[in-house]
């Protein structure tokens, strides 16, 4: 018997020309923000990159009938259901795509590598350095039978950004000395803007700390080849309830008028010093309080020979600092990442036509692919992404101990300390 559904309106499954062991049939839970960015990507990446398996987008699952079958007829998938559980031990099943929020990361994650089920699973891999570990661990298991999980760290896979480390990998900025890291939006500015669980520590781990923090903890990391090994951090929460929400949309939603109002359980704001393994400093800050940035991820790198920026919000672009050019033609040149010889930007449009949020999903499914046709582990592995929540998690306790200098390497004794240390509300 099975679990999932047909779709009403979608044609029987069309036989193809695609012999049936060249398929990935992919189960995509959670069809909401990530889940439309991970679907787009599923379908377009056969279509401009040249895949050694046909990736097909088999089952989308929610938790609601109605919402869960819209979604699959809207991405073209051929079935729904609302039982991931069943979903999984299914044989024709072989890649788990989890886009739900981060309390149920572990569960399924761990689930889908014992059915020996391929897992992506978006960022931050966990609440907690112990449930992170309890994933990596089931990864570690499952790679032994080449069974492969990768966490969505999905800025990676901007282009931009993978020059940016291209030209550090060749040593074009020498020894890395600063990374400056921002992320910055401002969907939470208002005190009206209701309670969702990302602001919920039970389901999100952490704020802006966990929810876009961690992308500059990676990137960083990425680019530089250094690991963070220690943080003086502070966090803070400015407003402290919210009113309890009635619909969801997008990253907020709405609230009825006079709606009562829940406790804010996270941070609104983090910002920390770091100290890298090769000798590099830090700065991080990240926040969904800056009016005036939607989504300013922004990077910048020095190193003894030169220096690399970049701003999302200007993704197609690369500025670069080249310390050996004639001292009367010195300054950052604006780069345009649109050429055939950029990472990923070749099998797009021809040069000078840009790239776009959701292509991000497409390089990350194009890279996670090939990573599974070929037998390799795909990066980021699970085990990275534990380094990346043991760095949260440093955060967090700096941050409740005055801002002490906090190695990330201390061991987070169990899961009670992370989700249960409070973030410092506004003395204000
Ligand atoms: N890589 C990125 O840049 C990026 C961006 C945004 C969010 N994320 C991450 O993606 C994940 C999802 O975030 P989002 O913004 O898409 O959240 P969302 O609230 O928009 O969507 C969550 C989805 O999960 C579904 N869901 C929840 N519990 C479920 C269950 N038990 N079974 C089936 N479906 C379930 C919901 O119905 C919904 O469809 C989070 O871990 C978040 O941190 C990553």
């Amino acid at each position: 018997m099975t679990a999932a559904n047909s779709a009403p309106g979608t044609p029987p499954q069309q036989q193809t020309s695609v012999p049936a062991r060249s398929r990935l049939r992919v189960a995509l839970i959670g069809h909401a923000f990530m889940g439309r960015a991970h679907a787009q990507a599923w379908r377009t990446a056969p279509h401009f990159f040249d895949l050694p398996l046909q990736p097909e987008l088999a089952v989308v699952v929610g938790r609601d009938e109605d919402r869960a079958r819209a979604a699959a007829e809207n991405f073209g998938a051929e079935e729904w259901s609302i039982h991931w559980r069943e979903v999984i031990a299914r044989d024709d099943i072989d890649l788990v795509d989890i886009c739900t929020p981060g309390d149920q990361h572990a569960e399924i994650a761990i689930a889908a590598l014992r059915a020996g089920k391929h897992v992506l699973c978006e960022k931050p891999l966990a609440r907690s350095v112990p449930e992170a570990r309890e994933m990596a661990d089931a990864a570690a298991t499952a790679a032994e039978s080449g069974v492969f999980a990768m966490c969505g760290f999905s800025y990676r896979r901007t282009p931009a950004l993978a020059l940016a480390k291209r030209f550090i990998d060749e040593g074009r900025l020498g020894q890395i000395r600063h990374v400056r890291a921002q992320y910055l939006q401002d969907w939470l500015s208002s005190s009206e803007a209701p309670l969702t669980w990302r602001l919920d520590k039970e389901r999100a781990g952490s704020g802006a700390l966990g929810d876009i923090g961690a992308h500059s903890i990676d990137t960083a990391q990425w680019l530089t080849g250094q690991s963070i090994e220690g943080v003086s951090a502070m966090l803070r929460t400015f407003v402290a309830d919210r009113p309890v929400m009635a619909h969801q949309s997008g990253l907020g939603g709405h609230a009825e008028e006079g709606a009562a109002r829940g406790p804010v359980t996270v941070d609104d704001a983090a910002a920390f010093t770091a100290s890298f393994s090769g000798g590099a400093m830090g700065v991080f800050e990240s926040t969904r309080m800056a009016l005036g940035h939607r989504n300013a991820n922004r990077i910048e790198v020095n190193g003894e020979r030169g220096s690399v920026a970049f701003d999302f919000e200007r993704m197609n672009e690369l500025d670069f600092y080249d310390g050996s050019d004639p001292d009367d033609a010195q300054g950052f040149r604006r780069i345009q990442v649109t050429e055939p010889s950029h990472p990923y930007t070749g099998a797009w449009w021809p040069t000078g036509h840009g790239l776009g949020y959701e292509h991000l999903f497409t390089h990350q499914v194009v890279d996670l692919v090939t990573a599974i046709a070929e037998g390799t582990q795909p990066s980021p592995t699970f085990a990275e992404a534990v380094q990346i929540q043991q760095v949260l998690d440093a955060v967090e306790r700096s941050s409740a101990d005055d801002s002490r200098f906090t190695a990330t390497s201390e061991p987070a004794t169990d899961g009670s300390h992370t989700l249960s240390s409070q973030p410092k509300k506004d003395p204000s």
